[in-house]
């Protein structure tokens, strides 16, 4: 399986996510900011990928010899919806607090990450029949994650039990992490991958081409849950053909406390929609809106796939 990041020598790898399927390129960085950089670019992206780099930029912020206080609020600022982020930050500093060390707790959260997705696979290994097609929509798979994925990691796990199954992935415009890296994972690994545009999910349901339906998450909360924009249309569809939809996440991802509408939705920037590869799709006088995320409520949702079991949502 690809590395999605490492520590070494004091610095931290992490695979350029922005280049993939063409390139493999690792960037390294050495400091906090462009731990930064990488998360606000998409270099490094996925909710437990970007939780565990934000541990790692405040061991280089350790190294430095920083303000930790000070540099714990540059690192959650860098994106607002997957909780992880903010998450893994308070994390370390409780443990500074407990004189553990900024890169031990993010070692820490690096060798869990990895536990938690093969847990989150096996729980949810036992909802997918021998046979069964699954849609997926956005990347929750090693790559968005230390390795294996939660979605993905559900995918591996039944493919690994010898279950026959099919993968539908949608492309999931804007930035394409469907087309880009779902179906690159996937198809690294052998097992059966197919690609659709995000529109053609729906009428593949109508069809009864698919029997699953597991996405990742990057907040979970009262009342729901948020996920790559799309989830809500693709758990519309789902609801509409009777078709079980899943959310495969660790306990990390959850956020107790708050609920739907507390949830800021990250609008990013609009030449990710004006632009593909390089090539301007419309002229550059059409004004864009570009939502990262959306929300799908709990009464969309079948069960949330954790480290711990298969839980209602709350
Ligand atoms: O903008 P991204 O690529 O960070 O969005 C990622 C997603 O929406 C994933 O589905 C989510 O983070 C879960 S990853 C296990």
């Amino acid at each position: 399986m690809i590395e999605t990041l490492y520590w070494k020598d004091d610095k931290l790898f992490m695979i350029d996510q922005t280049l993939l399927p063409f390139k493999e390129e690792y960037i390294v960085c050495s400091d906090y900011l462009s731990v930064v950089d990488a998360i606000k670019t998409l270099k490094v992206r996925g909710a437990p990928a970007i939780g565990v780099s934000a541990a790692y930029a405040m061991a280089l912020a350790e190294l430095a010899n920083e303000d930790m206080f000070y540099v714990a609020k540059i690192i959650k600022s860098a994106r607002p919806t997957a909780v992880n982020l903010m998450w893994a930050v308070d994390e370390v500093l409780s443990g500074l607090n407990n004189n553990i060390s900024a890169i031990s707790t993010a070692n820490r959260l690096f060798l869990e990450d990895k536990e938690t997705n093969r847990l989150i696979g096996k729980y949810g290994s036992t909802v997918i029949e021998d046979g069964d097609t699954i849609l997926t929509h956005c990347n929750a798979g090693s790559l968005a994650c230390v390795d294996y994925g939660t979605a993905l990691g559900v995918i591996r796990s039944a493919w690994n039990d010898g279950k026959n199954i099919n993968v539908i992935a949608d492309e999931t415009r804007p930035v394409l992490q469907g087309a880009r890296l779902t179906a690159y994972e996937l198809h690294r690994d052998g097992i059966p991958v197919k690609l659709i545009v995000d529109g053609a999910a729906g009428f593949m349901m109508q069809q009864s081409h698919i029997d699953k339906v597991i996405i990742g998450a990057d907040r979970v909360c009262k009342g729901g849950i948020a996920n790559k924009i799309g989830s809500l249309m693709v758990a519309l569809a789902a609801k509409r053909f009777n078709i079980p939809f899943y959310v495969a996440s660790p306990l990390s991802t959850f956020d107790r406390d708050s609920n739907i509408n507390d949830i800021i939705i990250e609008e990013r920037n609009k030449e990710e929609v004006s632009c593909i590869g390089g090539n301007y799709i419309t002229s550059n006088d059409i004004d864009i809106l570009n939502p990262a995320f959306d929300i799908v409520s709990s009464d969309l949702i079948t069960g949330i796939i954790t480290e711990n079991g298969i839980v209602n949502p709350f």
